[in-house]
């Protein structure tokens, strides 16, 4: 995974403004602010790795919409981020079917003995829970550098944390 560049303002203006125009040739010069906002927040996200903080007075500017508004979506969905992740990505499904098969105690485990809580980036590796990879049936399921990964236990997890360790950045 490659490193997602610093916050700019100047780049995340034109971004913007660009998806706005997308948002308004497609539905049409009408089309409320709200409507382009998911996009930009995608947009926003896939340049610089996150939705910023410092992004949301920008979007709420430019889209006509308060900052609580964006931030109420930006927290909302579990696929922003308010912080980039680090090179690896751990994708740990929370979901029902997985927790039938004892996620729960697998993402304990992650917190307590490799300090990876939901959220959270420890050398390099960043936890996102997620609900449902569509690997259900054999669960606990996780994505991790677009690798499923099923039936985790803590010594899978272990091994697979050390993996991820010396594999560097
Ligand atoms: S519930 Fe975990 S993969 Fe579907």
């Amino acid at each position: 995974m490659t490193q997602a560049p610093e916050f700019d303002e100047a780049a995340a203006d034109a971004l913007i403004r660009a998806e706005i125009a997308a948002a308004r040739a497609f539905y049409g010069e009408d089309a409320h602010g709200a409507t382009a906002l998911l996009p930009v927040l995608h947009a926003l996200q896939a340049r610089f790795g996150c939705v910023a903080p410092q992004a949301l007075p920008l979007v709420a500017q430019s889209l006509n919409l308060s900052q609580a508004d964006v931030r109420g979506v930006v927290s909302f969905y579990h696929d922003f981020r308010e912080a980039p992740a680090g090179p690896h990505l751990l994708q740990f499904c929370r979901a029902e079917a997985c927790q039938a098969r004892g996620c729960e105690r697998i993402a304990a485990h992650l917190e307590r003995a490799h300090g990876l809580g939901a959220g959270e980036t420890r050398s390099g590796i960043t936890r996102e829970d997620v609900y449902c990879l569509g690997n259900c049936a054999l669960g606990p399921a996780a994505l991790v550098g677009g690798r499923l990964l099923a039936n985790l236990d803590e010594a899978a997890v272990d091994a697979l944390i050390a993996g991820l360790k010396g594999s560097g950045p």
